[in-house]
């Protein structure tokens, strides 16, 4: 199966070799339930349903949550990117800012930007530790948790998620930054307080990828 992670001219937090890597892991686990927590613009989520798509012959569920410019905690930290659309590349600056004037990060242009998969894919905006306390999980067997990064946001996320997906033994929660970022020191602290206090087996991925399994 081709693990080509493509941005698709937007902006990823997957740069580089990370979006193969990641690709690889979800070609091994092959989910049919994906849950990702902090879709940014939708180009992880893209190539994941690209992916399911052709392993599950289009029988697939991707669901995506996001702040999508709602406020975030007070304890997080939010990235400049997030505060404004930068581009490296004038011609992203061009296009997006000033003619398209599309905010990458908005519900609408994630939602367009996956209409291929329309019947596969629910989006939905607001801050996980809200919408994780009534969010139907009971079938999903693939979480990527790459929301907010602070310790609290974490480890809140990671509990309520335990709390539904606990009984589908094999289930994956594949967190983000880990330990690549020296700057994000949450993630870490949360991954190691929930997996000791649950007992669960945790395995390094490159170093950034932290793979809990259910
Ligand atoms: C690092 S980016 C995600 C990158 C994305 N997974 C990708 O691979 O391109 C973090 C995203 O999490 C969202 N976010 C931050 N805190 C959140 C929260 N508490 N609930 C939901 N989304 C959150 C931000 O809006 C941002 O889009």
């Amino acid at each position: 199966m081709n693990t080509d992670y493509k941005t698709f001219w937007r902006k990823s937090g997957l740069k580089k070799n990370w979006g193969n890597i990641f690709l690889k892991i979800i070609n091994q686990h092959k989910p049919k339930v994906f849950l990702e927590i902090g879709v940014f613009c939708g180009v992880t989520a893209r190539n994941v349903c690209e992916l399911l798509n052709k392993i599950h012959s289009g029988n697939f569920k991707y669901i995506g949550i996001d702040l999508f410019g709602n406020k975030a905690s007070s304890d997080e930290k939010v990235p400049n990117y997030l505060k404004k659309q930068n581009f490296s590349n004038p011609f992203k600056t061009l296009i997006y800012n000033l003619i398209l004037r599309e905010n990458l990060n908005s519900y609408e242009s994630v939602q367009n930007f996956l209409k291929k998969f329309s019947r596969n894919v629910t989006l939905i905006k607001g801050n996980s530790n809200h919408i994780l306390v009534n969010l139907e999980v009971k079938d999903i067997d693939f979480v990527f948790l790459d929301g907010g990064h602070s310790f609290d946001t974490v480890f809140n996320d990671l509990n309520l998620l335990y709390d539904k997906i606990s009984l589908n033994k094999g289930a994956i929660i594949l967190c983000d930054d880990y330990e690549d970022a020296d700057y994000i020191k949450g993630v870490k602290k949360a991954v190691d307080k929930f997996v000791e206090e649950k007992k669960l087996k945790l395995e390094l991925v490159e170093k950034r990828f932290a793979k809990i399994i259910i």
